[in-house]
């Protein structure tokens, strides 16, 4: 049988609701943490959910659905519902805030995929919040448990709070749970890094910025750069690019951009860096990447170059191809490659 869809992981965790365990909050909204669009939404009133979602393409994804969307709501709400992120850490931090979120005659509902981990998530929830009431669908694991503060574990609530804040990860930068490379830096990133060339100059721009270690590198080698963009998709990677961008010892204007590159950019650039996303959950997804490179093809001037790294594998050249008149691969080491590509002759 096929893993869980994200379709699969919502009907689970809207189980406990459609079942008729669980009633849907009269006089209240209900508060969906990491909220994805899916079928079994157009089940209950739009009006009567608040959805948070950091992913830019997930969050306009609810916005075109009429679901009201925000990146960070604070009231607390009877019912909190969670789709499971797979870094534990950030999981845990999910509990901590929907447990704190929620009223305290609330509860809160949480579901994830047996494959990513689902039983020792429900063992870290019964951990802070006591025993959970379980079902199971799809291969997904539902759990829920009263946010009620005589059941929970105070000082863990507390601890698991600050697993959402970034934390050092070496070479001056900062990282964060879930977020791509959140321990160290990526060896593909690093060796881009280390192939850029020194001579590049005018306005950049860094596609999937993540935490800002590339667009920092960038920077840093090329003095000729006065501008930098950091386009990024996830806003809690782009909160940890703010925090580490300043760490540049020269005047710089920078800007910081959620955004979805594959909608295209809304500026134009002489240098552009990525190392683009290649999956979605665990499969491969080069249209991701091929959608990377058409939006830099289309966004640099005419002298402009990109320099990107990449998986060894994944088939970008016929694009690059398509979009470049110039298409140059600089190294192939360690599973990874590195292509300069230029508009013109
Ligand atoms: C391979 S990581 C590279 C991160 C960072 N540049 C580094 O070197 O550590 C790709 C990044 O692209 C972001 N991303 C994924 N889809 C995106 C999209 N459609 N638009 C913008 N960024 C996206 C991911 O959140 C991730 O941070």
């Amino acid at each position: 049988m096929n893993a869980s869809t994200d379709n699969d992981l919502l009907d689970a965790l809207f189980l406990p609701i459609t079942g008729g365990e669980l009633a849907w909050p009269r006089a209240d909204r209900v508060l969906f943490l990491r909220a994805i669009d899916g079928t079994v939404l157009r089940r209950f009133d739009a009006e009567t959910l608040v959805c948070e979602q950091s992913f830019k393409p997930d969050a306009l994804q609810l916005v075109r659905s009429g679901l009201t969307q925000t990146a960070r709501a604070n009231e607390s709400r009877a019912l909190v519902l969670g789709r499971l992120p797979r870094s534990r850490n950030q999981a845990r931090a999910l509990f901590a805030q929907a447990i704190h979120r929620a009223t305290n005659d609330g509860v809160v509902v949480a579901a994830a995929a047996n494959n990513q981990g689902a039983r020792a998530l429900q063992d870290d929830l019964e951990r802070l919040a006591g025993p959970a009431t379980v079902l199971s669908k799809h291969k997904c694991r539902v759990f829920r448990v009263p946010a009620h503060s005589a059941h929970i574990d105070a000082a863990l609530l507390n601890d698991w709070m600050q697993l959402d804040a970034p934390y050092p990860i070496g070479h001056g930068l900062l990282g964060r749970a879930g977020v791509f490379s959140a321990d160290a830096i990526d060896p593909a990133s690093q060796l881009l890094a280390e192939h850029l060339p020194w001579n590049l100059a005018g306005c950049a721009a860094d596609l999937g910025a993540g935490g800002g270690y590339l667009a920092i590198e960038l920077v840093t080698r090329n003095p000729g750069i006065h501008a930098i963009d950091l386009y990024e998709a996830e806003a809690r990677a782009l909160e940890v690019a703010r925090l580490n961008l300043p760490t540049v010892q020269r005047p710089l204007t920078v800007g910081f951009h959620w955004h979805d590159v594959r909608t295209g950019l809304p500026s134009r650039y002489d240098v552009i860096i990525s190392n683009p996303p290649f999956h979605h959950g665990r499969a491969d997804a080069p249209e991701l990447g091929h959608g990377f490179i058409i939006a830099a093809a289309n966004a640099l001037n005419p002298s402009g170059q990109l320099w990107l790294v990449a998986n060894r594998h994944l088939p970008y050249e016929a694009v690059l191809g398509e979009h470049f008149a110039q298409v140059r691969v600089v190294v192939v080491r360690d599973g990874f490659k590195v292509i300069a590509a230029q508009l013109s002759w």
